[in-house]
């Protein structure tokens, strides 16, 4: 079985996520969206919520992907690739400027155990879009539909209304 993750922090889940995770989908027999914690950042949405809402954004996707599992893990991407048997990591580039850190990860992660990172390019629609950015825009107000799926735009708009 050829397996692939896509890992992130996805707090929250954006279009270009979503679009990267959909098109993973038609070239593995399956996906894993691995949500990654990591205790030193602080996130707007616990692991669970931003795994729920990975979940939610697929079954309402169009084009249905039965395929995509999503899991959580803390640790090195590594580990929980050979703890699931997974060869493949795949990564959204969206721009020159991700491409130096992506490529010293995806080194790291080769020699550390062999895995292979594919990067997909990013739909042009969405190359401007980050999580970051998104919350930025939302929290001052700014209009972020159509950049992240409809079950985030309205778990964003109810957590930035509770401050
Ligand atoms: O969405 P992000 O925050 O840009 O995703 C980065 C992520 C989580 C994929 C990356 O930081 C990662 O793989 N973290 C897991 C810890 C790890 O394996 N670190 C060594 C990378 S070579």
């Amino acid at each position: 079985m050829r397996r692939a993750v896509c890992p992130g922090s996805f707090d929250p889940i954006t279009n270009g996520h979503l679009d990267v995770i959909m098109r993973a989908s038609k070239l593995f027999d399956e996906v894993v969206v691995a949500v990654l914690i990591n205790k030193t950042k602080t996130t707007l949405f616990s692991v669970e919520e931003r795994m729920e809402l990975i979940q939610d954004a697929i079954r309402e996707h169009p084009d249905p992907a039965p395929n995509v599992v999503v899991e959580s893990s803390h640790g090195l991407l590594v580990d929980f690739c050979r703890s699931r048997g997974i060869q493949s990591i795949v990564k959204g580039l969206r721009a020159v400027s991700d491409f130096d850190y992506e490529l010293q990860m995806a080194q790291m992660n080769n020699r550390l155990a062999g895995v292979e990172t594919l990067f997909m390019s990013t739909n042009p629609q969405y190359a401007f879009l980050s999580s970051s950015l998104v919350k930025e825009v939302a929290r001052y107000g700014g209009d972020v539909s159509g950049l992240v799926p409809d079950v985030v735009l309205k778990h964003l708009r109810d957590r930035l209304v509770q401050g």
